[in-house]
């Protein structure tokens, strides 16, 4: 694929990677490649950071004609730089692209556009312990009328942010609310994409989660709100009495690349794993008589976080006295030690930019 080069003339300032948080700063460049019905994709750039620019009447801006991806690129003790399963990333875009009627991205163009981008911006791979640069790919639907239907305009990109982690408690335990009330998506609906609107119907929940002093909100099913389901931004496991669960892929979960590694994790090492439907109510019953073990999340910007407190219904439940269970960390020193190039990827999970 042909990607034009056009370089910034005023590079920005770095910021220390101790102040840098999450998706909060944004390299120098951006990619950029257009599509339309007749001529397929096209015009393939990178070119300087800037503000977009869209008529009023972009669909986007109407009707939430919007995906997206997260990655990171993880810069290792010898200073070289590599991405983690991102032919993962590029078929999920596709599974959300094909569901919101948006045009498929070729997967090999896809991973070259996101290799050359990442090497354009590869001095700003932070190098301190547990930061990386976030990659965010995102496609917007771009016709320029209010009619409803497929579109035949749109537009992909590809951002990056240099980050730390996203919970102010990085590997600290996080507290979830189980939400009873609003739900995030059900079955046939668009729960497995990664698209912005499952985000925008989820901030209502999760700002009154906020307001009571949790991370995030745990999700039940959009039907009978009996069945566990994902967080806000990572999928979920448990440890029940010796058993591995994480709720099965039903079509209403995001199939986080997260998840499958920590299965593939720990199948290898002979863990049994359950996918399954978990309802709430075996999950309370299971901390009230104390055979939850543990439980943590597992995302590409969350890593793999224990949680320390579940709520439901207003009650509070401290899940392994608050501290991070054995299964958790040792997935969390498997995926990060794979990450960052300290222990070998026996997977072959990494790709080299
Ligand atoms: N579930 C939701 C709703 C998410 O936003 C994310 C983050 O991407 C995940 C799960 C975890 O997916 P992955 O491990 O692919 O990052
Ligand atoms: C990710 O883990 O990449 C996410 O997309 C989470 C999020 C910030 C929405």
């Amino acid at each position: 694929m042909d990607i034009k080069f056009v370089k910034t003339s005023s590079p920005k300032a770095r910021i220390p990677d101790s102040e840098l948080g999450f998706g909060k700063y944004f390299t120098d460049h951006m990619f950029i490649m257009e599509y339309n019905n007749d001529i397929g994709w096209h015009n393939a750039r990178i070119v300087p950071f800037e503000n977009i620019s869209l008529h009023p009447a972009s669909t986007v801006l109407h009707y939430g004609a919007e995906i997206f991806e997260g990655l990171k690129a993880y810069r290792t003790a010898d200073g070289s730089v590599r991405l983690f399963r991102p032919e993962e990333n590029i078929k999920r875009m596709n599974s959300s692209a094909e569901r919101m009627c948006l045009p498929l991205l070729d997967e090999a163009d896809a991973l070259e556009a996101l290799l050359k981008f990442v090497d354009t911006e590869r001095d700003w791979v932070p190098h301190s312990e547990g930061t990386s640069l976030y990659l965010r790919p995102f496609m917007i639907g771009n016709d320029e009328h209010l009619g409803v239907h497929a579109v035949s305009n749109a537009i992909f990109y590809i951002i990056a942010s240099p980050s730390g982690s996203y919970y102010k408690e990085g590997i600290n335990p996080v507290n979830i609310m189980i939400e009873s009330e609003d739900v995030r998506a059900v079955r046939g609906g668009t729960g497995f994409t990664k698209c912005g609107g499952n985000y925008a119907a989820s901030t209502r929940a999760g700002k009154r989660a906020e307001e009571k002093g949790y991370s995030q909100v745990l999700w039940l099913d959009g039907v009978e709100r009996k069945y566990i389901e994902e967080v806000g931004a990572m999928n979920v496991m448990f440890k029940i009495d010796g058993e591995i669960v994480t709720p099965a892929l039903t079509g209403s979960i995001l199939p986080g690349i997260t998840r499958k590694s920590c299965i593939e994790v720990l199948k290898s090492k002979g863990y049994n794993v359950s996918e399954r439907l978990l309802s709430v109510d075996e999950l309370v019953n299971a901390m009230k008589s104390g055979k939850l073990e543990e439980a943590w999340g597992c995302g590409t910007a969350a890593v793999v976080s224990p949680i320390g407190k579940l709520s439901y219904l207003d009650e509070e439940y401290v899940i392994n006295g608050g501290r991070i269970g054995e299964v958790t960390q040792m997935l969390y020193d498997t995926l990060t030690g794979i990450q960052w190039g300290k222990i070998e990827d026996t997977f072959g999970w990494i790709k080299e930019v």
